[in-house]
């Protein structure tokens, strides 16, 4: 089987580290490089993350540090569910491994240029560095093979009434990455907020009983008290690993096929992902939309990419 090549450009972020967890070593996928940007928290916070991940399983996987803000917006973290290391919970090891030299756009850029136009591409924070590298390199376009995305929703927002956390983060880069022209897979809370980590996940996934298992656990216990506090319920919402289990098993997903908008305009809406699933604008199609989840089939993949680890 081929494996697919993906560049995974992440804020980690509880949630995206598990993302890291499921594509580090699964056997149907080829981990090129995971590229961070500033989202859940500042850049040097995010990439100390997803360094202390990688090293503490054995992920061995270049690291690069993006962007450090938005194109347009001031920065906006999200503290209140993530912490302030935006990775709060687990304790790792003094940390060895670093960030390559070059910066995340020159690497998506290389790597694209490169390549036989096989590489997926999978943001689950900010769009920020796919919008830079798209301006800074337009020749890059035409060789995506697909971006498989978390943000958006078709309902309500999760940080306002109408935007999700990551296109409101850097609304202006969501625009530019669904005005690209590539398929685009948008994963946003329509689904995410189906795959909820209640406690028997949790103790699901700690039987496995490995290095990978035990930090989810830690990570997750942090989780989903944050998640209680900001939106009152029982398990957090994992939503960035959507995209790597949709990548393993597309059948986990039902996708529509629709034109998706992103507000940049108004005050109120800044961010919202306006998805015309009824096709009242008649405009040309620019996204799938992942409108349901298969829970069940979502946890087994999440215990399969765990087991693979020591
Ligand atoms: C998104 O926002 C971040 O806090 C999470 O990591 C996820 O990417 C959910 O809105
Ligand atoms: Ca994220």
């Amino acid at each position: 089987m081929e494996k697919i090549k993906v560049i995974l450009d992440c804020d980690p972020g509880h949630d995206d580290a598990v993302a890291v967890l499921m594509a580090g070593k699964h056997p149907a996928i080829e981990l090129l490089g995971i590229t961070v940007v500033a989202g859940n928290q500042s850049l040097p916070k995010t990439v100390t993350n997803a360094l202390n991940v990688c090293q503490h399983v054995g992920i061995d996987v270049p690291v690069y540090a993006g962007s450090t803000r938005p194109l347009v917006q001031q920065p906006r973290y999200a503290g209140f569910i993530h912490g302030t290391s935006g990775l709060d919970g687990p304790q790792f090891e003094p940390l060895t491994k670093k960030a390559e030299a070059t910066h995340a756009v020159n690497f998506i850029i290389k790597t694209l240029l490169n390549s036989e136009g096989d590489i997926t591409l999978v943001p689950t924070g900010p769009l920020t560095n796919i919008a830079l590298a798209m301006r800074l390199e337009p020749r890059i376009i035409p060789k995506i093979k697909q971006i498989v995305l978390m943000g958006g929703s078709v309902g309500q927002g999760n940080v306002t009434p109408a935007a999700e956390f990551n296109i409101l983060a850097d609304g202006e880069a969501a625009k530019i990455v669904f005005e690209c022209g590539r398929p685009i897979v948008m994963c946003g809370l329509d689904v995410t907020r189906k795959v909820r980590c209640y406690q028997e996940v949790i103790d699901r996934m700690n039987q496995i009983g490995n290095k990978a298992s035990y930090l989810f656990k830690e990570m997750m216990e942090f989780y989903n008290k944050t998640q209680k506090e900001a939106f009152k319920w029982e398990g957090g919402p994992l939503h960035d690993p959507v995209t790597i289990a949709y990548l393993i098993d597309p059948s986990v997903l039902t996708l529509q096929h629709c034109h998706v908008d992103i507000e940049i305009r108004s005050e109120q809406s800044y961010g919202r992902t306006n998805c015309d699933l009824v096709g009242f604008l008649k405009k040309e199609e620019n996204a799938y939309v992942a409108t349901d989840i298969d829970v069940d089939k979502f946890w087994d993949i999440i215990e399969e990419c765990l087991k693979l680890y020591n």
